[in-house]
């Protein structure tokens, strides 16, 4: 395949070679001094595996199931609010995920319908926000729900934290005149980026179809996102009654701590994700990895547990799924392959992912996934070398 990358380190490197600048700095995203979305990635680093040589499964199982969906191996697509960044946005990484057996979540803030995604890959689950009035949720989950999706996620970690040390983009509104104008010298530089779209015949939508209130236009990005701020703060009672209203596959995404993941489990969720919002929440919540085996101790016999937050490689995912979860998300890993090649470069990374995960599985001499054990990893001393591919590098 043309354009074929190797590693996700390579195809962030397209990614920021390919997008203008603030477009670039939005996937990166991150918060205050980066301390989270930097540990995401080191504490993985931090724990190693012991190999076998000899006696080694020639076949390798790699599937298991989440909220009842068959994952061809142990990696879900994490919703994330920016596909805008490519055309096709949500509909080439849903296909992507189709194509290589695998769901995905879709944010709420996503540039696509959900009616369109849920075409592309009936695996979708719908994620929500705790925004606006009741009456406005059930009203979203009901149109969810229409489309087919399969579960919903809602995602709590969110702590409207602002400003970066490594600055913030810069994006407009909507994409008017103005805002293309003063644009202009950015995606000019860019020239494959700006061609991409023109020949789709679209400009970037920074639109919310999914967010659209009953008979009314979709609201803008941003007009969203400062609705959902003036929202009053959910209560664990409300999270309840949420849940009840959905009724199906339930995941609570953004959890921490063990007496967080006790009252999800009180309130009945099918599953939990480990989660700091890829180091989006507040600086300096540990890297997921490090505080995934206290919560697989605490409720692992009772719900579903998955994690996200620095996976990067196959090995990522094992060591993750060794130390108690079914499955990881990911979330910059494709949106890096979303801006270097669309729903080809999303397909790249799920099979650099996906031989990863399989060669850690066959070094560490099991035929399946199912087999991996919190003894496969081993811990090693973390090491002073920075870790080559900084998330945040902008
Ligand atoms: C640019 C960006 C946008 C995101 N938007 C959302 C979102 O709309 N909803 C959500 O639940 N999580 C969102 N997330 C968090 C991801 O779902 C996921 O938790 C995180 O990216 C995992 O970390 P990783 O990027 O290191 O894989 C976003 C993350 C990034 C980087």
């Amino acid at each position: 395949m043309t354009g074929w990358f190797e590693t996700v380190a390579e195809a962030q490197r397209r990614a920021k070679k390919r997008l203008p600048k603030s477009v670039y700095a939005a996937l990166v995203a991150g918060s205050e001094q980066g301390i989270t979305v930097d540990d995401n990635v080191a504490a993985f680093g931090e724990l190693g595996f012991a190999p076998h040589v000899a006696g080694l499964s020639d076949v390798r199982d790699l599937s298991t199931t989440v909220m009842g969906q068959d994952l061809s191996f142990p990696v879900m697509v994490s919703p994330t609010g920016v596909q805008a960044v490519h055309p096709d946005g949500e509909i080439a990484v849903a296909r992507a995920a189709a194509s290589r057996g695998i769901a995905l979540g879709l944010s709420l803030f996503a540039s696509k319908p959900v009616e369109d995604v849920v075409a592309a890959n009936p695996q979708t689950f719908f994620q929500l926000h705790w925004v606006g009035s009741r009456e406005y949720l059930l009203h979203l989950m009901n149109r969810a729900r229409d489309a087919g999706v399969v579960g919903l996620i809602l995602t709590m970690d969110w702590s409207f934290s602002e400003g970066r040390d490594w600055g913030s983009p810069s994006i407009p509104e909507t994409v008017n005149l103005a805002a293309m104008t003063r644009f202009a010298p950015e995606a000019l530089a860019r020239p494959r980026w700006l061609w991409q779209f023109a020949r789709s015949g679209a400009i970037p939508d920074l639109s919310a179809p999914n967010l659209a209130p009953p008979g009314k236009p979709a609201p803008t990005f941003f007009g969203a996102y400062r609705d959902w701020m003036s929202t009053p703060l959910p209560t664990w009672e409300d999270i309840a009654w949420l849940r009840e209203q959905w009724g199906g596959p339930f995941m609570l995404k953004g959890i921490t701590r063990v007496d967080d993941a006790q009252r999800a489990v009180d309130i009945g969720v099918t599953a939990i994700s480990v989660s700091n919002h890829g180091g989006n929440n507040l600086d300096g919540t540990p890297a997921t990895i490090r505080v995934l085996p206290s919560i697989v101790d605490a409720v692992g016999d009772r719900v579903e547990i998955t994690l996200d937050g620095g996976v990067r490689r196959g090995s990522d995912v094992v060591k993750a799924v060794a130390l108690g979860a079914r499955a990881v998300m990911i979330g910059r890993a494709y949106l890096w392959g979303l801006a270097a090649g669309g729903q080809a470069g999303v397909e790249n990374v799920l099979d650099i992912l996906r031989g990863g995960v399989d060669s850690a599985v066959l070094g560490l001499g099991h035929s399946s996934v199912q087999d991996l054990s919190p003894s496969d990893v081993v811990t090693t001393t973390p090491s002073n070398t920075p870790i080559a591919s900084d998330s945040r590098s902008t």
